[in-house]
């Protein structure tokens, strides 16, 4: 069988089916895989019943796995294979996460729109997001098409940007919440990245608009003005017609490239159990990710 994409917006975004992908891929599914996801960005599998174990195996076939920010916090954490990020609020001991838990707030802070691991070099290639468990209502995830954002752009704002460069910065975020109670030695295991605000994506020679709510600071700017300037570029990006949101069912497998969108996840009760799973591959150059 060959891969078959089924388009689910104007600008980006598939169903993808087709491809066994509980199974290992061979090298042709994995071109075929990279094709799609260099044209449509984001790719949705409906109804995959797979395991932490088939998850991984799935996304080892992209290159190296990426742990974020669990390099910082160094939790308890509740899946044993710590390539498995939690993306729940549930706690160690597999309960709903108290509301001012630490993993809520891990949570909140994914409801800012951002790319995967932005703040470290290298920087994220793929997620893949799978759901388990939801919740009667919201919890949403969405994507914007970084791309299409940069087409978009005045001719005058294309040039302005053209060498500008932004910090990104992994606690930024967590300080906007209100979340300021890290220790030095925690401040300092993630040192800020730097990524150009264009970019050529690599797999369809497409440029892009690289923001995020990460970035934190254009190189060389006042603070102040920085901030604005890259809040003006976000609310640029992520305008409506950029936007694919996704409606989640258990056993969704979404996967994203993180250099060529943004995400966030949306509201819900979060007395009520949401549990996804995530693998997402480091943008290393030993990673297959071109389509031949
Ligand atoms: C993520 C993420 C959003 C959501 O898993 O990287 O940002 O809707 N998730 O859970
Ligand atoms: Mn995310």
């Amino acid at each position: 069988m060959s891969l078959r994409l089924k388009p689910l917006h104007s600008l980006f975004v598939a169903e993808a089916s087709g491809i066994d992908i509980t199974r290992p891929l061979s090298d042709t599914e994995v071109r075929q895989i990279n094709a799609a996801m260099n044209e449509y960005a984001v790719l949705v599998w409906r109804g995959q019943p797979l395991t932490g174990q088939q998850q991984i195996d799935f996304a080892k076939s992209f290159g190296p796995l990426d742990l974020g920010l669990k390099k910082v916090f160094k939790r308890k954490e509740r899946l044993e294979d710590e390539r498995l990020i939690d993306i729940s609020n549930v706690d160690a001991e597999g309960n709903v996460a108290r509301r001012d838990s630490p993993k809520n707030l891990s949570n909140f802070a994914n409801q800012l729109w951002h790319s995967d691991s932005s703040f470290q070099d290298p920087r994220a290639a793929y997620s893949m997001l799978h759901a388990l468990v939801l919740p009667s209502w919201g919890g949403n995830t969405e994507f914007a098409d970084l791309r299409a954002a940069y087409d978009a752009l005045p001719d005058r704002t294309k040039a302005e940007i053209e060498e500008l460069r932004a910090e990104h910065y992994a606690l930024h975020t967590r300080i906007l919440l209100g979340d300021e109670a890290y220790t030095d030695e925690q401040k300092k295991t993630i040192p800020p990245a730097v990524w150009a605000l264009v970019q050529t994506h690599p797999g369809s020679g497409r440029k892009l608009l690289f923001v995020g709510v990460h970035a934190r600071q254009v190189i060389g700017w006042p603070t102040a003005e920085s901030r604005m300037y890259l809040q003006d570029l976000l609310e640029h990006a992520t305008q409506r017609e950029f936007v694919y949101r996704h409606e989640w069912q258990v056993g969704d497998l979404v996967m994203w490239d993180n250099r060529s969108t943004l995400h966030r996840g949306r509201r819900y009760d979060i007395a009520e159990r949401r549990e996804l799973r995530r693998t997402t591959i480091e943008n290393v150059p030993e990673a297959r990710l071109m389509a031949a």
